[in-house]
């Protein structure tokens, strides 16, 4: 069973035809906790921040690996982000206050964003958080001010773009000039940004920070940025003594969804960044910074599976065969927003021929609620559980109650056991919020 290669590292099919994932049987987790339902693998958690620890601590031991909540956060990712010793970027007073929940480390936290808020920085202040990203001429300003008003001092990065295409979807490309986000090195106001932050009364410069896209493919782009950032660092240090004390490579690393798409591994962005990183340092005699990475996607992607149960089922003669499952674009809109591509398996059958090309679709009113385009199952009735791999990465943090559906349940699986570690929504849950 191919296919079971981008499952979590725990997924095994049983003698029943099964999948089983940290020792536990789908079909009785389904039993259990309904449908849909999210499920995270916490040996593939764990494995991947190490993963992501050795290969860069392997080529450049001063690193950090900082973890990207959007990709998803809760309470129970974050306490095991906090054991593995990971770092934290958030990118709003709501990540930021989920962080706090757990106490995790402020001196490990980094705060990013192009819009934050006066409110949002003031709730940095005072958890005294480890980094503020700066992003823009007038965050510089308003930082500096409530620094100032606060009497203390706070550690930044600038977000540089380097106009870098990473060559990905176009709603997911931040490195090029045309973009919100960062002070572009092509126009010079990334070098204006590091006078003005030179001179900021108390904002103490500590580095610089790029983030080109997600995900990335490839690993040439990251490359031609470090280079053009660092270059560009040893303008500034001649022009306004800057140091570069942390670099900060951002995200993006791309993870398999697909049996047909190849991605790279992690050594293989690992050796790329540190080896260009330290050809550079030795080539120009500049200082070795702290280098920071931000992966998001792969640190949660395979660990997460989304689970949904089988209900209508239409054959349009000719045509196409639908299969309806119990949730749709609410809790994965990456189908619809980026035509993302999934591969399915039904759970219940997994050592079954899997001989039908469906079409997988949701259950809310929209004609683009597809999940799968085009997916090879086995012969698939009402009541079956399909299986979509993959899905730990942007799809619950982008989720919606569209058409009024209550969110799903998410569970983490670990040696045999099943825990909740978000409830399913309830309908008096969709109105609590109301007044009226
Ligand atoms: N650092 C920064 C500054 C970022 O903006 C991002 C992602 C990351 C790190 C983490 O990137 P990752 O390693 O997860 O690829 N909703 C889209 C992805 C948006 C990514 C936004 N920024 C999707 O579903 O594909």
């Amino acid at each position: 069973m191919p296919k079971l290669s981008l499952f979590p590292l725990t997924a095994k099919v049983n003698n029943q035809g099964h999948i089983c994932i940290g020792g536990c049987d789908i079909a009785d987790l389904t039993r259990e906790f309904g449908t849909p339902l999210y499920l995270f693998d916490e040996f593939t958690l764990r494995h991947k921040c190490h993963e992501f620890k050795a290969e860069f601590s392997k080529y450049y031991p001063d690193s950090l690996v900082i973890y990207a909540s959007k990709a998803f956060l809760n309470q129970a990712l974050a306490l095991i982000f906090k054991q593995e010793g990971l770092g934290l970027d958030v990118v709003s007073g709501g990540e930021l206050s989920i962080a706090h929940s757990v106490n995790f480390p402020p001196a490990k936290v980094y705060f990013h964003g192009n819009n934050k808020t006066p409110e949002e920085l003031m709730l940095a202040l005072n958890w005294n958080i480890g980094r503020v990203v700066v992003d823009n001429f007038y965050e510089l300003e308003l930082l500096n001010r409530l620094a100032k008003e606060r009497e203390v001092s706070l550690d930044i990065l600038l977000r540089l773009n380097p106009g870098v295409d990473p060559h990905t979807h176009e709603y997911t490309t931040t490195g090029i000039l045309d973009s919100k986000f960062g002070f572009p090195l092509a126009t010079g106001q990334a070098e204006e940004a590091v006078k003005q932050a030179m001179s900021a009364s108390n904002l103490n410069l500590l580095g610089l920070h790029f983030h080109l896209g997600s995900p990335i493919a490839e690993t040439k782009s990251y490359e031609v940025a470090t280079e053009l950032v660092l270059r560009f660092v040893l303008e500034t240090r001649d022009k306004f003594s800057f140091r570069l004390g942390e670099f900060s490579v951002g995200g993006g690393f791309a993870v398999q969804y697909t049996l047909d798409s190849k991605v790279p591994a992690v050594a293989d962005y690992a050796q790329a960044i540190t080896n260009k990183l330290n050809s550079l340092i030795s080539q120009t005699g500049l200082d070795s910074p702290h280098l920071i990475i931000e992966p998001g996607r792969a640190i949660v992607g395979q660990a997460g599976v989304a689970l949904y149960k089988v209900g209508a089922i239409k054959e349009i003669p000719g045509v196409r065969k639908y299969i309806c499952v119990d949730g749709g674009m609410s809790d994965n809109i990456r189908p619809a927003l980026y035509g993302a591509k999934y591969e399915a398996l039904v759970a219940n059958k997994a050592l079954e021929a899997e001989d039908e090309l469906v079409t997988i679709v949701g259950k809310l009113c929209e004609s683009g609620d597809i999940l799968v385009r085009e997916a090879n199952l086995a012969s698939v009735f009402p009541g079956d559980i399909l299986a979509i791999p993959v899905c730990g990465a942007y799809s619950i943090p982008m989720w919606s109650n569209y058409n009024a559906l209550p969110r799903p349940a998410i569970i983490m699986v670990n040696n045999g056991e099943a825990c909740l570690i978000r409830r399913r929504e309830s309908y008096p849950d969709l109105m609590s919020l109301d007044i009226g």
